[in-house]
């Protein structure tokens, strides 16, 4: 994806859907004149939870952070598993506009194109929050700050138009405790009980296709805070504010464990006539209770029409932003945790049984950088039978634009956009638990991020 240079107006500088096609095609025509096959290819990731998922009607995604993107068992988990992402902290405001008027997109498109390479969805999130704001909000007077609110919601979905499936268009206004009242924020402060309404309405009024969603934590079952929330939406549904979805955050620990009448809850939402989504799940603990409140939540969703999605806290403990309680699907080595299995099996499907991380369990895909110099390098992907023969392999390896791939050896490659998916040659067959490996040359063009190398998967 291109740099683009913060205080540049977004919506004439960045590169649109179809300008990444564009893109995607010229990167595919590069690699043909370099000598590698490039073809049309099928090269989008298959993600075990996002099928499973899908197969329920419905999508399973995971935050992630931009700066981990380059790490090959990050991305390779991310590709095997997911359906939909949300940027963990680059579309928050500190990120997007630290300063007033000047916006700087760069890792949050890192993120949409990794996505968008991947065929998965993105969750924005988000829009209109007390925290992670830059000091320069608080500062100002209500007429300046109504205007730099609604800039600011403008500004950012012209930027994502068409690309975000849902957006968190207001997070977290309401207080813990029993009082049920607004939280004490600049917006709330300053503009009053209508500033929510106002960002749902701007929001609309700018990307008429995505689902515009209120975001809360402490809100999973019912309790003061929730029904604050739910009257509100009544409300708006009543009244015609443009609301489409409520999104419960579903962060749990032993202090905060998932509420009895969770799936209940969800269920009045819905009948109010918006979807439901879980959006930030994460759940302290190991080994089988924490699988067995995985499988909680996700039957919850799955009994409730209108639950559309969840999306968990992260990739691996080892990035949680409550690490220390190991809060995730896969540990920090990427070995699936019960959780995984739990979760996977409550949405319909089934283990590969592996702690590889990513594929069928039927192979594993494993890089390393063979040698570098100035300007390139070589990889080599290694790729192993699990406890079966296979006769044949696919490996899907993304180089981030505008690093190019300029020759591979012992495999077979067909291209799509930054996503190379290569099977093999002469090497196909391989006796359970033996391996094989394929190599390619990278011109790096000054990229620096290592290539991502998705889950193997066999036949
Ligand atoms: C968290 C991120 O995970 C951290 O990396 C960051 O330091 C703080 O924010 N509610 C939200 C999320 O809506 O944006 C928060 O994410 C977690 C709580």
């Amino acid at each position: 994806m291109a740099q683009i240079p913060p205080g540049s107006i977004p919506a004439r500088t960045h590169p649109s859907a179809r300008a990444r096609r564009a893109l995607s095609l010229l990167t595919a025509g590069v690699l043909a004149a370099a000598g590698v096959v490039a073809l049309a290819g099928n090269a989008q990731a298959v993600g075990a939870l996002g099928d499973a998922a899908a197969a329920k009607g419905r999508y399973f995604g995971t935050a992630v952070a931009a700066n981990h993107l380059g790490e090959a068992a990050y991305a390779s988990t991310l590709n095997a598993q997911f359906d939909s992402v949300t940027p963990e902290n680059e579309m928050k405001w500190d990120a997007l506009e630290s300063t007033r008027d000047s916006f700087s997109f760069a890792a949050a498109d890192r993120i949409v194109g990794h996505a968008q390479s991947k065929g998965m969805k993105v969750r924005g999130h988000t829009l209109v929050w007390h925290s992670q704001l830059p000091g320069w909000v608080g500062g100002l007077g209500a007429t300046d700050l109504r205007s730099a609110m609604n800039n600011h919601i403008t500004q950012v979905m012209t930027h994502y138009k068409g690309e975000i499936h849902s957006w968190d268009v207001v997070n977290e206004a309401y207080q813990d405790g029993s009082s049920g009242a607004r939280r004490s924020s600049p917006f709330q402060d300053k503009l009053g009980n209508g500033f929510i309404e106002e960002a749902f309405r701007t929001a609309r009024t700018v990307d008429a296709d995505a689902k515009l969603c209120y975001n809360d934590y402490n809100t999973d079952g019912r309790n003061a805070k929730s029904n604050a929330v739910y009257d509100m939406v009544k409300d708006f549904k009543q009244r015609g504010v443009p609301i489409d979805c409520v999104g419960f955050q579903s962060h749990f620990n032993s202090n905060s464990p998932v509420p009895s009448d969770f799936q209940a809850n969800l269920q009045r939402f819905a009948d109010l006539g918006v979807d439901v989504q879980i959006t930030e799940l994460d759940i302290e603990g190991s080994g089988s209770a924490q699988a067995a409140n995985y499988t909680k939540v996700v039957n919850a969703c799955l009994a409730v029409t209108r639950c559309t999605g969840i999306t968990v806290w992260g990739v691996t403990d080892k990035y949680s932003w409550r690490s220390s309680g190991t809060p995730l699907l896969f540990d920090g080595d990427y070995n699936k945790k019960p959780a995984y299995d739990a979760v996977l099996a409550a949405l319909g499907g089934s283990s590969g049984g592996g702690g590889d991380g990513g594929g069928t369990g039927a192979c594993t895909a494993t890089y390393t950088q063979t040698s570098t110099w100035n300007g390139g390098y070589n990889g080599q992907v290694t790729v192993k039978a699990g406890g079966s023969a296979i006769t044949n392999w696919t490996v899907p390896v993304t180089v981030p634009s505008p690093q190019k791939v300029s020759a591979v050896w012992n495999g077979t490659p067909s291209t799509s956009g930054d996503v190379m998916t290569v099977r093999p040659t002469w090497n196909g067959s391989l006796a359970a638990g033996s391996s094989t490996t394929f190599g390619f040359t990278v011109t790096t063009n000054g990229g620096t991020s290592a290539p991502a190398v998705g889950a193997c998967t066999a036949s």
